[in-house]
């Protein structure tokens, strides 16, 4: 099919819109005849992240859409991995964006910084699509001015924000696509047996050197030993279901039992072949749920210079509550959790031939 003719022939300018986009940056400073220079950079900035925020929705979207079927292909799964790795590298570049914004000083902030009030990033409704696309939960959230989040976003921007929370997130996706793995179980190979001998006699040897290195001081001891049984605990609940879930009402736990169980799977034996790009795709969601934590934790660094312990342009208490959503906004705090049930290669219960083969080349139910 023919390529209908344009008016003018395609340009830079046209194409990318250039002339638009430098229209956008309207400094209030300007407006109001006392122009402040730094307000461009403040405004440019705010800018590129939401630029960045959009590739990442889209980025999210296309993951979304491939996951959303009762079996994702193996291909879907490299093409997945793609489209969240570049988020990671997205979210590098973003985090990393903070230090240009710092070299503007408190000072040359707070030559314009009164004349933005009420509006605040705290206001970002892309921001709040990524949060709640990724899995972010509403009953999790910090509490910001006794309100829900959206209550701040002007009417038009509202659906954008929370119309996510309708849909399934990436956290279902990803915990739906673990549960139906069929590598947990191997037709008559009890896995979780030989893992549950291994972690038996690991936590046996460390009892041994724990006892023999501090025979001689008893409250040392009594601390270790203690330490050993909490250790025995967190390993008790992988073999036993009900304590999982009991673990996952008072809210130590998101993931479903059998999704944490291929988890774990994956994580131990990522080396097979076919655990490859799963454990990868396991590691970008730890890389994207970091990345997060890094972002809100320097941008919380930079508010506290910016504006020490003055409240935020939007009202809250500023950095206080930007400093507890570093760790009470996490979304894959699970997958971070299970390096606590790792064993070290020498001592991880061999696969029987058969399985190691059905690992490395096509699991056949
Ligand atoms: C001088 C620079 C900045 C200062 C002083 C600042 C200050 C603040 C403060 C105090 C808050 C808490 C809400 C409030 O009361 O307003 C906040 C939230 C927020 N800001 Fe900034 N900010 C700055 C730069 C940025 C930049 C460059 C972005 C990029 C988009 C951004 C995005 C956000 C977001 C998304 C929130 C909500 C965070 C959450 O609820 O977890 N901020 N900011």
């Amino acid at each position: 099919m023919a390529t209908p003719a344009r008016p003018e022939p395609l340009s830079y300018g046209s194409y990318l819109k250039v002339a638009d986009l430098l229209k956008c940056q309207e400094p209030e400073s300007d407006k109001l005849g006392t122009p402040a220079h730094d307000e461009l950079l403040f405004i440019i900035t705010h800018q590129t992240y939401e630029l960045w925020f959009k590739q990442i929705i889209h980025e999210l979207d296309a993951v979304l859409r491939l996951m959303a079927t009762d079996s994702v292909d193996e291909r879907d799964v490299g093409r997945v991995l793609k489209h969240l790795e570049r988020v990671v590298a997205i979210q590098r570049v973003i985090v990393q964006q903070i230090d240009i914004l710092e070299t503007m000083t408190p000072l040359d902030f707070l030559d314009f910084r009164d004349l933005l009030a009420p509006s605040s990033g705290f206001q970002s409704a892309q921001f709040r699509a990524i949060e709640n696309k990724l899995g972010m939960l509403r009953a999790k959230r910090l509490a910001y001015n006794a309100q829900p989040y959206e209550a701040v976003l002007p009417q038009a921007e509202r659906e954008r924000a929370v119309g996510p929370e309708s849909q399934p997130s990436l956290f279902d996706r990803v915990d739906a696509w673990l549960s139906r793995m069929p590598f947990r179980n191997f037709r008559d190979y009890d896995f979780w047996q030989a893992y549950n001998a291994q972690v038996t006699a690991m936590l046996a040897r460390e009892e041994e050197a724990i006892r023999s290195a501090h025979a001689g001081n008893q409250a040392a001891l009594a601390a270790q030993l203690a330490g050993l049984a909490r250790t025995r605990e967190e390993f008790g609940a992988v073999f036993d279901a009900a304590r999982y879930e009991e673990a996952r009402a008072q809210g130590q736990r998101r993931l479903s039992y059998p999704a944490f169980l291929s988890a774990l799977m994956i994580s131990l034996y990522r080396d097979e072949p076919i655990l490859q790009t799963p454990f990868r795709l396991l590691t970008a969601l730890i890389d994207i749920d970091e990345n997060l934590s890094l972002w809100r934790y320097r941008h919380m660094l930079m508010v506290s210079r910016m504006i020490g312990a003055r409240i935020g342009t939007g009202g809250s208490a500023g950095q206080d509550y930007l400093k507890r959503t570093v760790d009470a906004h996490r979304i894959f705090p699970d997958l971070f959790a299970l390096s606590t049930y790792l064993l070290p290669r020498s001592t991880l219960p061999p696969l029987p031939p058969q399985v190691a083969g059905e690992l490395g080349f096509r699991y056949a139910p």
